[in-house]
């Protein structure tokens, strides 16, 4: 007997920017949606479940975790992934990364990037505590963080 036919549904959202077209299963998420339709590679899927940070994107400007974000729950609505980083900020705050040393295997990267932005924004003269709580949502197997909360530190006004 064949398989029935999946659910499609046709999508349409601002990605970094651009009006896109997609049509998906309705059961998709927005990393897959993004990785696998729009081959946005940058929005990396690390646990799968909402915990390691490493698929973070910006919604409408708020930070979300595009693996248990609905791919449906975007339509009409603008996505930034860290290919549409850009900006005085953002060219810092790479830049800050690469002198801190603050990614060794660069799979929690993109993530912890979208949520710097958002916390530097949102907090522009954050401290080292505040910085680690913020961020204490993305997590990091390799650099035990200390490059990394250097890195967004030396992004602050304080
Ligand atoms: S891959 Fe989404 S939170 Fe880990
Ligand atoms: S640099 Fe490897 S997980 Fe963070």
């Amino acid at each position: 007997m064949n398989a029935p036919a999946p659910d499609l549904i046709d999508l349409e959202l601002t990605v970094n920017g651009t009006a896109r077209q997609v049509r998906a299963e309705a059961r998709t998420s927005l990393c897959d949606l993004l990785r696998d339709a729009l081959h946005l590679t940058g929005t990396h899927a690390g646990c799968e479940h909402g915990v390691c940070g490493a698929c973070t994107v910006l919604l409408d400007g708020q930070p979300v975790r595009a693996c248990i974000t609905l791919a449906a729950a975007c339509e009409g609505r603008a996505v930034t992934t860290v290919e549409g980083l850009s900006g005085p900020l953002v060219d810092r705050l790479r830049a800050a990364f690469h002198a801190e040393h603050a990614l060794q295997c660069g799979y929690c990267t993109p993530g912890m990037l979208v949520s710097a932005v958002d916390l530097l924004e949102r907090k522009p003269e954050a401290g080292e505590d505040e910085i680690r709580r913020d961020m204490s949502g993305n997590l990091c197997r390799c650099t035990g963080y200390v490059g990394i909360v250097r890195a967004i530190r030396s992004c602050t006004r304080g």
